[in-house]
């Protein structure tokens, strides 16, 4: 464990941080009737999710909570449901027809709209919206069971092709948009996607990603895929595209030739699959975590509801990419099936200026905000001035997600953006959890700033040692989770066994989270980090051998060890140490063209920030390389032990080029 980068920069710092934030008397007030949820949660987990699952729509019953055969799940069994029933459906055809489901802003900014350009959807809006959008999917070949890749800009399309595929019952594979051509073909073969939703381009940081053309080089190996699926959402004037006939279709004319008429949603089983959605691991290869219907449903909906208070007239803003789990679970199902409104924002955060997001809070007035600590890092180095400029008293809680949030940024979020008044909900979750599982409740929680502080109701989360004993209070080990929950992945796409391996064989019976964390003397959980070859670069996970895989793909290099050092901002960085091939002579242009290669074979979040070049790597007797040892060089530490290095010449080699300690 002392080998998570994280862990000691965040302990010392928890050290000398002894602040504590009871709940404000206002909250308190309304959180009547959910103190008790853990209490009757853990006194009956089954039948604390048996009436969580009365919140969403069934068509059919479930008869049995939970069928556990460990590692498989099979909750409400028998039940059948579909997803954007209880999402859009329930809440179009009632009382919430009128009411805002999506508020949404474009990034590049419109004069005389006090920001850019802004579109509401109401839940009626979208209910005509993925109707339509499920015929037009439908019209393409798309029936239950299939899988169709979607790679959009935030916009509020992207939603809607999400509840469409659900409302067929063909499970889809968001694919983020900053995805390079190569990750987006791997991850339409590995799914077998028949079709591929995008656009002709997305707006971000005042440039337009060329969405099509990543999809258009992507299919050109991958064999299953019949029709891409094109939204214009930049237009002809900006991005151009030639669409291929016979393979592609403007999303514009499949919807209108849609029938008026609603697409009867397709009842499946509570097991059916919702979603893939891929994420790093610690070999090269993505793992697909599969989703199921009525469990996922009922944990984002559930989570959603008691973490974020949410209440009939909050404005919600999630600010995480539909790309990654949270904007699954927290964009998308979790405050839809809540009946909640939703901002959804295109672009960047500092873009046209360092006040975007305050502006957008001011705009919408936004009551509950939920954030990446990266992004409040950056905020913070931004000042305070720029918070200033806007009227944010309509927010009331907030909310951080993705890492650990250092107790500075933690303090300055409370006070520079909250005002001092509203809790912060550092919740701790995965895209193998599929719903936030470590968390404070808002009104019940007394917080601590870097905490996650406890276990969601029904959710049974513990720190153990080596052996899988529960560690004593005050210490720490690793983080598992030791009963099931509904939202819960259920295998990884096509590999029941690596799903077995990689989180149920660690410690037998338990769910292995990959986290370290400690819990302090009162109980309270503070994460360390990841505790495997996985990082976490400005919120994003990434797998260092999917980087390193990516480097020696280049012709110059022979071999690479990618580690994670720490970063003021991102968390964490990526450092590359790289052995050039035979005759190849590194300098500063190859380091450059390495870092180019990276981008555009996973994606810019993957590229390093700094490349190392060295003969050889250091390497264990039994050939496992030192990431350890890389780490102290590339933050400038002095060297631990080496003595079990094959060849410690190969250290003190690296040192002289690039050592930048003191020692
Ligand atoms: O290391 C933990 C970290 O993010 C990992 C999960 O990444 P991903 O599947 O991409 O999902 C991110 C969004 C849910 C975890 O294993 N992590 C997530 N939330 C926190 C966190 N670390 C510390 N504190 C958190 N609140």
């Amino acid at each position: 464990m002392s080998d998570t980068p994280s862990s000691s920069g965040m302990i010392s710092a928890l050290l000398q941080e002894e602040r504590r934030f009871p709940p404000p008397p206002a909250l308190a007030a309304t959180a009547n009737g959910k103190a008790d949820l853990y209490e009757r949660a853990a006194k009956d987990p089954l039948a604390f999710w048996a009436e969580m699952a009365g919140g969403i729509d069934w068509a059919t019953p479930f008869t049995k909570v939970l069928d556990w055969n460990v590692p498989w799940a099979k909750w409400f069994v028998g039940g059948t449901l579909n997803a954007s029933v209880s999402c859009v459906d329930r809440h179009a055809l009632g009382a919430r027809r009128n009411k805002a489901a999506l508020i949404w802003e474009g990034e590049p900014h419109v004069a005389g709209n006090l920001g850019g350009e802004t579109r509401v959807l109401t839940y009626g809006d979208l209910y005509r919206e993925v109707n339509r959008a499920a015929h037009a999917i439908r019209a393409l070949g798309i029936e239950k069971g299939d899988r169709v890749a979607i790679y959009m800009p935030m916009v509020p399309e992207a939603a809607i092709a999400m509840l469409a595929c659900a409302r067929l019952g063909a499970a889809h594979t968001v694919i983020f948009g900053g995805f390079a051509p190569e990750a987006i073909r791997d991850r339409v073969n590995d799914s077998g996607a028949k079709l591929v939703i995008t656009a002709d381009g997305g707006y971000r940081r005042g440039n337009v990603i060329p969405l099509y053309d990543n999809v258009a080089k992507a299919v050109e190996g991958t064999p299953g895929v019949t029709h891409v699926l094109v939204l214009r959402r930049v237009g002809e004037s900006v991005r151009p595209v030639t669409l291929t006939p016979g393979r592609d279709v403007w999303w514009h004319d499949a919807l209108d030739a849609a029938p008026p008429t609603p697409l009867e949603p397709v009842m499946v089983d509570a097991e059916h699959p919702l979603y893939i959605l891929y994420t790093s691991g610690t070999t090269g290869k993505p793992k697909g975590m599969l989703h199921t219907t009525g469990g996922y449903l009922v944990g984002t909906m559930a989570s959603a509801k008691y973490v974020f208070d949410l209440k009939d007239d909050d404005v919600f803003w999630c600010t995480a990419d539909v790309g990654w789990v949270t904007g699954h679970s927290y964009l998308v199902y979790g405050p839809l099936a809540n009946g909640a409104t939703c901002v959804m924002y295109e672009g960047a955060p500092d873009w046209p200026d360092k006040d975007r997001f305050w502006q957008i809070i001011a705009k919408y007035r936004v009551s509950i905000l939920y954030t990446a600590p990266t992004a409040i890092r950056s905020f913070m180095r931004f000042g305070t001035d720029y918070p200033k400029r806007h009227d944010m008293s309509a927010l009331r809680l907030l909310g951080t997600v993705g890492e650990p949030i250092n107790p500075e940024a933690w303090i300055w979020y409370h006070e520079n953006i909250g005002g001092g008044r509203c809790p912060i909900v550092d919740t701790w979750w995965q895209t193998e959890t599929g719903m936030i599982l470590i968390t404070p409740l808002p009104g019940v929680t007394t917080t601590r700033p870097g905490s996650a502080t406890f276990a969601f109701p029904g959710i049974d989360a513990d720190v153990v040692d080596e052996s899988g004993q529960s560690v004593p209070l005050g210490s720490g080990g690793y983080l598992v989770l030791r009963r099931p929950w509904p939202a819960m992945a259920r295998t990884l796409w096509g590999d029941d066994e690596r799903f077995q391996q990689t989180y149920w064989s660690r410690f037998p019976g338990l769910y292995f989270t990959g986290d370290g964390a400690r819990r302090d003397e009162d109980g309270y959980i503070w994460l360390l980090g990841r505790v495997d070859d996985v990082l976490n670069v400005a919120g994003h996970r990434i797998g260092t051998m999917e980087v390193e895989s990516a480097l020696v793909s280049h012709p110059s290099v022979a071999e690479a060890a990618v580690i994670g050092v720490a970063h003021e901002i991102k968390g964490q960085a990526l450092a590359a140490f790289v052995t050039p091939r035979f005759g190849i002579t590194p300098d500063d242009a190859l380091a450059d063209t390495l870092k180019k290669h990276v981008a555009t074979t996973i994606g810019a979040i993957a590229r390093p920030d700094q490349i190392y070049f060295t003969a050889e790597l250091p390497k264990t007797r039994s050939a496992k390389i030192m990431r350890r040892l890389l780490r102290d060089i590339a933050e400038g530490r002095v060297l631990g032990d080496t003595t079990t290095l094959t060849d410690p010449a190969v250290v003190a080699d690296i040192r002289e080029r690039y050592d930048h300690s003191e020692a």
